[in-house]
C-alpha cells in the first residue's frame, strides 16, 4: 500500500469503524470497566464481519487498549505496539496446523504474564480456519484452563465457530458501515490532504462507499485516486 494511504490507517479506537453501535458500546464498557473483562465466564473478544473493515488492525491494537484501560502504562520502546512482543502473541491461523497452534498456546499459557496488569493476550487471526470439529474444541478447552489469558479472535465467518468459543466471547460486529459515515471519513481525509472536502462531491463519495461494501482496502485507494485526479487536473488548468 502507498505511504500516503497508510497515513489514514486508524490511530486510536475512535478511528475504527464498528458498524454495530451496540458493539462499540460493548467495547467502551470494557475499556471503562463498566463491564468487567475477563468476567462473567467470558475471556475473549471476537471481531467478526465482512472483508476489509479493520478487524485485524483493531485486534492488533486491543492488547494495548485493554492495558491502557486498566491504567497500566504500556512499556515498550517504540511508539507502536506492533514492534513489541512483550505481552501478546499473534497466531495466523491459516499458516499453521492445529496441533502446532494448540501446543504453542499450551506452552505459553503457563508462562508468567509480562504485561503490567498480569494478563497475557493471544490474538488468533482468521480463527474460523481452525477445524470446527477437531481443532476448535481443543482451543475451547485451552480457553477454559488459561486463567491469565485474554483471547482476541477475528473472523469473516462467525457461523463457522464452535458454540463454546462463541459463548466465551464478546462478539463485536464489524460489517459494512453506513455509507454516510464512510463519506464523512473520506471528507476528513481530504481535509487532512489540504483540500476543503467539496472537491469531490458527496454523491461520488457515497457511490464509492457503496461499491466498497465496507472494505477500506477498496474505499481508501478510490478516494485517494479521486483526489490525485482532482489535483492533477487543477495543476494542469493552472499552468495552461
Ligand atoms: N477505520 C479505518 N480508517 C482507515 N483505514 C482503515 C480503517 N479500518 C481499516 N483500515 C485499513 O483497511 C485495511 C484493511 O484492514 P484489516 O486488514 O484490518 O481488515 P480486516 O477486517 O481484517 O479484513 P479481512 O476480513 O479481509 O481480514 C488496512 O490497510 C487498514 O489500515
Ligand atoms: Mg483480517
Amino acid at each position: 500500500m502507498q505511504k500516503n494511504q497508510t497515513q489514514f490507517a486508524p490511530k486510536s479506537f475512535e478511528d475504527f469503524v464498528i458498524s454495530n453501535p451496540r458493539s462499540r458500546e460493548k467495547l467502551n464498557d470494557i475499556f471503562n470497566a463498566d463491564k468487567p473483562f475477563p468476567g462473567g465466564g467470558k475471556n475473549a473478544i471476537c471481531l467478526w464481519g465482512t472483508y476489509g473493515t479493520g478487524k485485524t488492525t483493531l485486534a492488533m491494537e486491543l492488547p494495548k487498549l485493554l492495558e491502557e484501560s486498566r491504567n497500566m502504562p504500556v512499556i515498550h520502546n517504540s511508539p507502536s505496539i506492533l514492534s513489541s512482543s512483550r505481552f501478546w502473541e499473534l497466531t495466523k491461523c491459516g499458516e499453521e496446523n492445529v496441533t502446532t497452534i494448540i501446543q504453542g498456546l499450551n506452552n505459553r499459557i503457563y508462562q508468567p504474564a509480562l504485561s503490567q496488569s498480569g494478563w497475557r493476550y493471544e490474538i488468533f487471526d482468521e480463527i474460523d480456519v481452525i477445524d470446527i470439529k477437531k481443532g476448535q474444541p481443543r482451543l475451547k478447552s485451552a480457553m477454559t484452563h488459561s486463567e491469565n489469558t485474554v483471547f482476541i479472535f477475528t473472523t469473516n465467518h462467525p457461523d463457522k465457530l464452535d458454540r463454546g468459543i462463541i459463548d466465551r466471547s464478546h462478539l463485536i460486529e464489524m460489517n459494512q458501515a453506513p455509507v454516510e459515515h464512510m463519506a464523512d471519513l473520506a471528507e476528513g481525509w481530504m481535509c487532512a490532504m489540504g483540500l476543503s472536502s467539496g472537491e469531490i462531491d458527496r454523491a461520488t463519495l457515497i457511490d464509492m462507499a457503496k461499491e466498497s461494501r465496507g472494505s477500506f482496502r477498496y474505499f481508501l485507494p478510490e478516494v485517494q485516486t479521486a483526489v490525485n485526479r482532482y489535483l492533477r487536473t487543477a495543476l494542469s488548468n493552472s499552468t495552461n
